[in-house]
């Protein structure tokens, strides 16, 4: 008897588990095609109510690791290491405050982000892509 419910409390562990992992590894996934425009995020410049045509406003374009990157490179160094930012205190994100950047274009120490950064129309299934993804680069 008592064995037969170790087994269960087991396959329910292992199951678990894997469930865990299986959603680990599709939020990156999701994180991975937003990131690069597989899948398209609507976004707008500030100021700007016409939205951005889809090609522009992949991540990858300004944030990519070519030498014509515009933006900072997004890794977990970059994001979840504490660095002064735009003249602000030192700050880390997490994927709230990853959020708040892209929908507002406010950094974690409340620092307006330039203009160039456009702002996106993001639900909380794509930050939470996003910053799985970002976060474990
Ligand atoms: C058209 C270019 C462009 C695109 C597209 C773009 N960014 Fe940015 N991004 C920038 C620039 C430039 C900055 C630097 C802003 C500053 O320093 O004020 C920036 C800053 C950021 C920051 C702040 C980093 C920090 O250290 O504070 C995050 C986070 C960010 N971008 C995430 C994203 C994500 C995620 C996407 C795609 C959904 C994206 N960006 C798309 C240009 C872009």
């Amino acid at each position: 008897m008592r064995r037969r419910r170790t087994w269960r409390v087991l396959l329910g562990v292992v199951g678990l588990g894997t469930f865990a992992i299986a959603q680990q590894l599709y939020w990156r996934h999701q994180g991975e095609a937003l990131f690069t425009g597989q899948a398209a995020l609507p976004a707008r410049l500030a100021g700007h109510a016409d939205p951005l045509p889809v090609q522009a406003a992949r991540c990858i374009n300004c944030h990519g690791e070519g030498a014509d990157r515009i933006g900072p490179l997004l890794s977990s160094a970059t994001l979840t290491t504490a660095q002064a930012r735009r003249g602000g205190p030192p700050s880390v994100y997490d994927e709230r405050t990853l959020c708040r950047a892209l929908r507002e274009g406010v950094d974690p120490a409340q620092v307006t982000l330039t203009r160039a950064m456009p702002l996106y129309t993001a639900a909380d299934a794509d930050c939470t892509a996003l910053w799985t993804f970002l976060s474990r680069q």
